[in-house]
Protein backbone atom coordinates (compact mmCIF):
# COMPACT_ATOMS: atom_id res chain seq x y z
CA UNK A 1 0.00 0.00 0.00
CA UNK A 2 1.17 3.39 -1.18
CA UNK A 3 0.30 6.19 1.05
CA UNK A 4 0.77 9.92 0.24
CA UNK A 5 1.78 11.78 3.81
CA UNK A 6 0.50 15.19 4.01
CA UNK A 7 1.25 18.25 6.11
CA UNK A 8 4.27 15.95 6.88
CA UNK A 9 7.17 17.80 8.84
CA UNK A 10 10.30 16.48 10.17
CA UNK A 11 9.31 15.56 13.15
CA UNK A 12 6.14 13.59 11.67
CA UNK A 13 8.35 12.01 9.62
CA UNK A 14 10.79 10.27 12.27
CA UNK A 15 7.89 8.81 14.22
CA UNK A 16 6.46 7.98 11.12
CA UNK A 17 9.93 5.98 9.93
CA UNK A 18 9.97 4.28 13.40
CA UNK A 19 6.45 3.29 13.18
CA UNK A 20 6.51 2.06 9.63
CA UNK A 21 9.77 -0.14 10.23
CA UNK A 22 7.84 -3.41 10.79
CA UNK A 23 5.36 -2.42 8.16
CA UNK A 24 6.85 -3.91 4.85
CA UNK A 25 3.95 -3.55 2.64
CA UNK A 26 3.12 -0.27 3.60
CA UNK A 27 4.92 2.74 1.51
CA UNK A 28 5.09 5.95 3.46
CA UNK A 29 5.76 8.82 0.77
CA UNK A 30 5.79 12.42 2.45
CA UNK A 31 4.82 16.02 1.43
CA UNK A 32 5.31 18.76 3.21
CA UNK A 33 2.29 20.78 1.58
CA UNK A 34 -1.24 20.83 2.82
CA UNK A 35 -3.38 18.39 1.22
CA UNK A 36 -6.04 21.27 -0.97
CA UNK A 37 -7.55 21.30 -4.24
CA UNK A 38 -4.00 22.80 -5.38
CA UNK A 39 -1.68 20.21 -3.98
CA UNK A 40 -4.47 17.21 -4.74
CA UNK A 41 -2.85 16.09 -7.93
CA UNK A 42 0.32 14.71 -5.86
CA UNK A 43 -2.12 11.70 -4.35
CA UNK A 44 -2.42 10.61 -7.68
CA UNK A 45 -1.02 6.75 -8.13
CA UNK A 46 -1.32 6.22 -4.76
CA UNK A 47 -3.60 4.27 -2.21
CA UNK A 48 -3.94 6.04 0.27
CA UNK A 49 -3.58 9.73 2.26
CA UNK A 50 -2.94 10.81 5.69
CA UNK A 51 -3.92 13.94 6.37
CA UNK A 52 -3.66 16.70 9.49
CA UNK A 53 -6.12 19.31 11.44
CA UNK A 54 -5.19 21.88 8.20
CA UNK A 55 -5.49 19.87 5.35
CA UNK A 56 -8.31 20.35 2.87
CA UNK A 57 -10.69 17.51 2.93
CA UNK A 58 -13.84 19.18 1.69
CA UNK A 59 -16.25 17.71 -1.00
CA UNK A 60 -14.17 18.55 -3.85
CA UNK A 61 -10.81 17.77 -2.91
CA UNK A 62 -12.83 14.06 -1.94
CA UNK A 63 -14.32 13.89 -4.91
CA UNK A 64 -10.67 13.93 -7.40
CA UNK A 65 -9.10 11.51 -4.55
CA UNK A 66 -12.38 9.32 -5.77
CA UNK A 67 -10.91 9.80 -9.06
CA UNK A 68 -7.92 8.45 -8.05
CA UNK A 69 -8.66 5.55 -6.67
CA UNK A 70 -7.85 6.56 -3.02
CA UNK A 71 -8.80 3.76 -1.10
CA UNK A 72 -8.85 5.71 2.71
CA UNK A 73 -7.90 8.58 4.29
CA UNK A 74 -6.14 8.52 7.76
CA UNK A 75 -6.45 11.61 9.81
CA UNK A 76 -3.34 11.77 12.26
CA UNK A 77 -5.43 13.82 14.89
CA UNK A 78 -8.37 13.20 17.03
CA UNK A 79 -10.44 16.26 15.24
CA UNK A 80 -12.17 15.51 11.51
CA UNK A 81 -13.92 18.76 11.88
CA UNK A 82 -11.97 19.27 8.37
CA UNK A 83 -13.15 16.21 6.40
CA UNK A 84 -16.48 16.54 4.21
CA UNK A 85 -17.25 12.84 6.05
CA UNK A 86 -20.74 12.40 3.93
CA UNK A 87 -18.45 12.72 0.92
CA UNK A 88 -16.25 10.55 1.57
CA UNK A 89 -18.81 7.85 2.84
CA UNK A 90 -20.75 8.42 -0.69
CA UNK A 91 -17.93 7.47 -2.34
CA UNK A 92 -17.39 4.26 0.10
CA UNK A 93 -13.43 6.29 1.02
CA UNK A 94 -13.14 4.93 4.73
CA UNK A 95 -11.87 7.71 7.22
CA UNK A 96 -10.27 7.04 10.36
CA UNK A 97 -8.08 8.95 12.75
CA UNK A 98 -6.48 8.61 15.99
CA UNK A 99 -8.94 9.09 18.36
CA UNK A 100 -6.99 8.68 21.30
CA UNK A 101 -3.49 9.24 21.35
CA UNK A 102 -2.66 11.29 24.70
CA UNK A 103 -5.38 13.75 25.68
CA UNK A 104 -3.35 14.07 28.36
CA UNK A 105 -1.09 15.86 26.28
CA UNK A 106 -3.88 18.75 25.11
CA UNK A 107 -5.47 18.86 28.90
CA UNK A 108 -2.08 19.81 30.06
CA UNK A 109 -1.55 22.29 27.55
CA UNK A 110 -4.36 23.85 28.37
CA UNK A 111 -3.63 23.92 32.05
CA UNK A 112 -0.18 25.35 31.10
CA UNK A 113 -2.05 28.39 29.22
CA UNK A 114 -3.93 29.15 32.58
CA UNK A 115 -1.29 29.50 34.35
CA UNK A 116 0.67 31.33 32.06
CA UNK A 117 -2.10 33.54 32.19
CA UNK A 118 -2.44 33.57 35.59
CA UNK A 119 1.01 34.29 36.69
CA UNK A 120 1.99 36.02 34.03
CA UNK A 121 5.15 34.14 33.08
CA UNK A 122 5.20 35.28 29.80
CA UNK A 123 5.41 38.52 30.79
CA UNK A 124 8.03 37.97 33.74
CA UNK A 125 10.03 36.42 31.52
CA UNK A 126 10.95 39.03 29.43
CA UNK A 127 11.38 41.31 32.19
CA UNK A 128 14.18 39.48 34.15
CA UNK A 129 15.96 38.76 30.93
CA UNK A 130 16.15 42.42 31.11
CA UNK A 131 17.30 42.40 34.35
CA UNK A 132 13.70 43.47 35.57
CA UNK A 133 12.27 42.11 38.74
CA UNK A 134 9.60 44.32 39.35
CA UNK A 135 6.39 43.01 40.10
CA UNK A 136 3.95 45.35 39.49
CA UNK A 137 1.49 44.34 37.36
CA UNK A 138 2.24 40.51 37.58
CA UNK A 139 -0.10 39.71 40.31
CA UNK A 140 -2.30 36.89 40.07
CA UNK A 141 -4.62 34.68 41.65
CA UNK A 142 -4.89 31.04 43.67
CA UNK A 143 -6.79 28.97 41.87
CA UNK A 144 -7.70 26.42 44.49
CA UNK A 145 -11.15 27.56 45.18
CA UNK A 146 -11.87 29.01 41.95
CA UNK A 147 -14.80 27.92 39.52
CA UNK A 148 -13.49 26.18 36.45
CA UNK A 149 -16.17 25.76 33.73
CA UNK A 150 -15.34 22.72 30.86
CA UNK A 151 -17.24 22.47 27.68
CA UNK A 152 -17.03 18.96 26.30
CA UNK A 153 -16.06 15.88 29.06
CA UNK A 154 -14.64 13.32 26.58
CA UNK A 155 -11.63 12.47 26.73
CA UNK A 156 -9.58 15.63 27.06
CA UNK A 157 -12.40 17.35 28.68
CA UNK A 158 -11.84 14.36 31.48
CA UNK A 159 -8.37 14.66 31.59
CA UNK A 160 -8.33 18.75 32.48
CA UNK A 161 -10.87 18.40 34.85
CA UNK A 162 -8.98 15.70 36.94
CA UNK A 163 -6.24 18.13 36.99
CA UNK A 164 -8.60 21.17 37.79
CA UNK A 165 -9.75 19.31 40.56
CA UNK A 166 -6.70 18.38 41.85
CA UNK A 167 -5.37 21.99 41.95
CA UNK A 168 -8.40 22.32 44.39
CA UNK A 169 -11.16 24.09 41.76
CA UNK A 170 -15.01 23.52 41.70
CA UNK A 171 -15.32 22.30 38.22
CA UNK A 172 -18.67 22.32 36.80
CA UNK A 173 -19.29 20.71 33.03
CA UNK A 174 -21.56 20.76 30.36
CA UNK A 175 -21.81 18.38 27.54
CA UNK A 176 -24.30 16.39 25.87
CA UNK A 177 -23.50 13.34 27.83
CA UNK A 178 -22.37 12.59 31.55
CA UNK A 179 -19.12 11.48 32.44
CA UNK A 180 -19.67 8.69 35.37
CA UNK A 181 -16.15 8.73 36.06
CA UNK A 182 -16.15 12.72 36.49
CA UNK A 183 -19.27 12.69 37.74
CA UNK A 184 -17.95 10.11 40.72
CA UNK A 185 -14.29 12.88 40.84
CA UNK A 186 -17.31 15.02 42.18
CA UNK A 187 -17.98 17.74 39.39
CA UNK A 188 -21.34 18.94 38.52
CA UNK A 189 -22.73 18.94 35.40
CA UNK A 190 -25.14 22.66 34.40
CA UNK A 191 -26.07 24.10 31.61
CA UNK A 192 -24.49 26.47 29.39
CA UNK A 193 -25.79 29.41 31.03
CA UNK A 194 -25.06 28.17 34.65
CA UNK A 195 -21.71 27.38 33.61
CA UNK A 196 -21.38 30.79 31.78
CA UNK A 197 -22.37 32.67 34.79
CA UNK A 198 -20.30 30.82 37.67
CA UNK A 199 -17.08 29.55 36.24
CA UNK A 200 -13.86 32.12 36.52
CA UNK A 201 -12.17 29.78 33.61
CA UNK A 202 -14.35 28.40 31.15
CA UNK A 203 -12.30 25.68 28.94
CA UNK A 204 -13.19 24.75 25.35
CA UNK A 205 -13.15 20.70 24.99
CA UNK A 206 -16.04 19.94 22.65
CA UNK A 207 -15.44 19.01 19.11
CA UNK A 208 -16.10 21.75 16.23
CA UNK A 209 -19.84 21.26 14.44
CA UNK A 210 -22.61 23.31 13.45
CA UNK A 211 -23.85 23.24 17.06
CA UNK A 212 -20.42 24.33 18.17
CA UNK A 213 -19.43 26.80 15.84
CA UNK A 214 -18.72 30.55 16.98
CA UNK A 215 -20.08 28.88 20.57
CA UNK A 216 -17.97 31.70 22.57
CA UNK A 217 -19.48 35.04 20.55
CA UNK A 218 -20.83 38.45 21.91
CA UNK A 219 -24.31 37.10 23.49
CA UNK A 220 -22.26 33.58 25.58
CA UNK A 221 -19.35 36.52 26.88
CA UNK A 222 -22.26 38.64 27.99
CA UNK A 223 -23.56 36.09 30.50
CA UNK A 224 -19.93 35.26 32.03
CA UNK A 225 -18.48 36.82 34.80
CA UNK A 226 -16.70 40.24 34.71
CA UNK A 227 -12.79 39.14 34.27
CA UNK A 228 -13.06 35.64 33.00
CA UNK A 229 -10.68 33.41 31.55
CA UNK A 230 -11.24 31.90 28.34
CA UNK A 231 -9.32 28.67 27.04
CA UNK A 232 -9.45 27.05 23.70
CA UNK A 233 -7.38 24.07 22.73
CA UNK A 234 -9.83 22.61 20.95
CA UNK A 235 -10.87 24.13 17.10
CA UNK A 236 -10.58 27.99 16.14
CA UNK A 237 -13.84 28.34 15.20
CA UNK A 238 -15.67 27.19 18.56
CA UNK A 239 -14.68 31.28 19.09
CA UNK A 240 -15.67 34.25 17.49
CA UNK A 241 -12.30 36.28 17.67
CA UNK A 242 -13.37 39.20 16.67
CA UNK A 243 -16.23 38.93 19.33
CA UNK A 244 -13.77 38.23 21.57
CA UNK A 245 -11.38 41.21 21.15
CA UNK A 246 -14.72 43.11 22.26
CA UNK A 247 -15.10 41.43 25.11
CA UNK A 248 -11.37 42.37 25.48
CA UNK A 249 -11.50 45.66 24.92
CA UNK A 250 -14.77 46.02 27.23
CA UNK A 251 -12.80 43.96 30.16
CA UNK A 252 -15.59 41.56 30.24
CA UNK A 253 -12.63 38.97 29.37
CA UNK A 254 -10.01 39.49 31.08
CA UNK A 255 -7.59 36.43 29.72
CA UNK A 256 -7.40 34.08 26.83
CA UNK A 257 -5.68 31.76 25.97
CA UNK A 258 -5.36 30.31 22.39
CA UNK A 259 -4.02 27.26 20.95
CA UNK A 260 -6.20 27.30 17.77
CA UNK A 261 -7.71 29.98 15.97
CA UNK A 262 -10.47 29.97 13.15
CA UNK A 263 -8.00 30.97 10.06
CA UNK A 264 -4.79 28.90 11.51
CA UNK A 265 -5.09 27.26 8.32
CA UNK A 266 -2.51 29.39 6.62
CA UNK A 267 0.24 30.37 9.63
CA UNK A 268 -0.28 27.87 11.87
CA UNK A 269 2.89 25.16 11.52
CA UNK A 270 5.02 27.18 9.39
CA UNK A 271 7.66 29.65 10.30
CA UNK A 272 5.86 32.97 9.22
CA UNK A 273 8.63 35.03 10.99
CA UNK A 274 9.94 36.84 8.05
CA UNK A 275 6.48 37.27 6.44
CA UNK A 276 3.77 39.80 7.17
CA UNK A 277 0.49 37.73 8.21
CA UNK A 278 -2.34 39.54 6.41
CA UNK A 279 -4.88 38.81 9.11
CA UNK A 280 -5.78 41.92 11.36
CA UNK A 281 -7.79 40.44 13.50
CA UNK A 282 -4.85 37.75 14.32
CA UNK A 283 -2.35 40.65 14.69
CA UNK A 284 -4.63 42.56 17.05
CA UNK A 285 -4.83 39.21 19.19
CA UNK A 286 -1.47 39.27 19.59
CA UNK A 287 -0.91 43.28 20.79
CA UNK A 288 -3.15 41.89 24.32
CA UNK A 289 -0.63 41.51 27.36
CA UNK A 290 -3.60 39.13 28.32
CA UNK A 291 -4.12 37.02 25.52
CA UNK A 292 -1.34 34.06 25.13
CA UNK A 293 -1.63 32.11 21.69
CA UNK A 294 0.10 29.14 21.05
CA UNK A 295 0.14 27.63 17.69
CA UNK A 296 -1.57 24.38 17.71
CA UNK A 297 0.64 22.60 19.81
CA UNK A 298 -1.74 21.17 22.57
CA UNK A 299 -1.03 17.65 20.86
CA UNK A 300 2.74 17.89 20.88
CA UNK A 301 4.87 15.88 23.07
CA UNK A 302 6.50 13.03 22.26
CA UNK A 303 4.35 10.53 23.84
CA UNK A 304 1.44 12.15 21.29
CA UNK A 305 3.52 11.90 18.26
CA UNK A 306 4.19 8.28 19.16
CA UNK A 307 0.64 6.94 19.68
CA UNK A 308 -0.48 9.38 16.75
CA UNK A 309 2.24 7.00 14.10
CA UNK A 310 1.75 3.62 15.65
CA UNK A 311 -2.12 4.47 14.96
CA UNK A 312 -1.73 5.63 12.05
CA UNK A 313 0.30 2.73 10.63
CA UNK A 314 -2.19 0.34 12.22
CA UNK A 315 -5.33 1.94 11.17
CA UNK A 316 -3.37 1.01 7.50
CA UNK A 317 -2.35 -2.35 8.42
CA UNK A 318 -6.01 -3.19 9.11
CA UNK A 319 -7.59 -1.91 6.81
CA UNK A 320 -4.88 -3.88 4.33
CA UNK A 321 -5.80 -6.88 5.83
CA UNK A 322 -8.79 -7.42 7.27
CA UNK A 323 -10.79 -4.70 5.61
CA UNK A 324 -14.39 -5.59 5.91
CA UNK A 325 -13.83 -5.73 9.73
CA UNK A 326 -12.21 -2.05 9.52
CA UNK A 327 -15.30 -1.41 7.66
CA UNK A 328 -18.16 -2.12 10.12
CA UNK A 329 -16.03 -0.07 12.57
CA UNK A 330 -15.75 2.97 10.40
CA UNK A 331 -19.51 3.07 10.39
CA UNK A 332 -19.61 4.73 13.53
CA UNK A 333 -16.89 7.48 12.47
CA UNK A 334 -19.02 8.42 9.76
P1 LIG B 1 -14.04 13.34 22.54
O1 LIG B 1 -14.85 12.92 21.39
O2 LIG B 1 -13.46 12.30 23.45
O3 LIG B 1 -14.87 14.35 23.47
C1 LIG B 1 -15.63 15.40 22.95
C2 LIG B 1 -16.77 15.63 23.91
O4 LIG B 1 -17.50 16.79 23.48
C3 LIG B 1 -17.77 14.46 23.96
O5 LIG B 1 -18.00 14.07 25.29
C4 LIG B 1 -19.04 15.04 23.31
O6 LIG B 1 -20.22 14.51 23.83
C5 LIG B 1 -18.87 16.51 23.66
N1 LIG B 1 -19.70 17.39 22.85
C6 LIG B 1 -20.06 17.27 21.55
N2 LIG B 1 -20.86 18.29 21.18
C7 LIG B 1 -21.01 19.06 22.28
C8 LIG B 1 -21.73 20.25 22.54
N3 LIG B 1 -22.48 20.82 21.59
N4 LIG B 1 -21.65 20.79 23.77
C9 LIG B 1 -20.93 20.19 24.74
N5 LIG B 1 -20.21 19.05 24.56
C10 LIG B 1 -20.27 18.50 23.34
O7 LIG B 1 -12.89 14.26 21.94
P2 LIG B 1 -11.48 14.63 22.61
O8 LIG B 1 -10.47 13.60 22.26
O9 LIG B 1 -11.69 14.97 24.03
O10 LIG B 1 -11.12 15.94 21.78
C11 LIG B 1 -11.88 17.12 21.89
C12 LIG B 1 -11.45 18.08 20.82
O11 LIG B 1 -10.13 18.53 21.10
C13 LIG B 1 -11.34 17.48 19.41
O12 LIG B 1 -12.60 17.48 18.75
C14 LIG B 1 -10.36 18.39 18.75
O13 LIG B 1 -11.08 19.42 18.12
C15 LIG B 1 -9.55 18.98 19.90
N6 LIG B 1 -8.14 18.58 19.87
C16 LIG B 1 -7.17 19.56 19.90
C17 LIG B 1 -5.84 19.22 19.88
C18 LIG B 1 -4.75 20.26 19.96
O14 LIG B 1 -3.58 19.95 19.65
N7 LIG B 1 -5.01 21.49 20.36
C19 LIG B 1 -5.42 17.81 19.75
C20 LIG B 1 -6.51 16.87 19.82
C21 LIG B 1 -7.82 17.25 19.84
Amino acid sequence: MKVAVFSCKPYDKRTLDVASEAASDIELVYFESRLSLETVALAKSYDAVSCFVNDDLSRPVIEQLAEYGIGAIAMRCAGYNNVDLYCAKAFSIPVFHVPDYSPTSVAEHAVALIMTLNRKTHRAYHRVKEGNFALEGLMGFNLEGKTVGCIGTGRIGEAFCRIMNGFGCQVLCHDLFENERLLALGVEYVDLESLYAKSDIISLHCPLNASTHHLINRSSIEKMKDGVMIINTSRGALVNAQEAIDGLYSGKIGYLGLDVYEQEGKIFFEDMSSHIIHDTVFQLLLTFPNVVVTGHQGYFTDIALHHIADTTLANLEQLQHSPDAFQRELTAIC
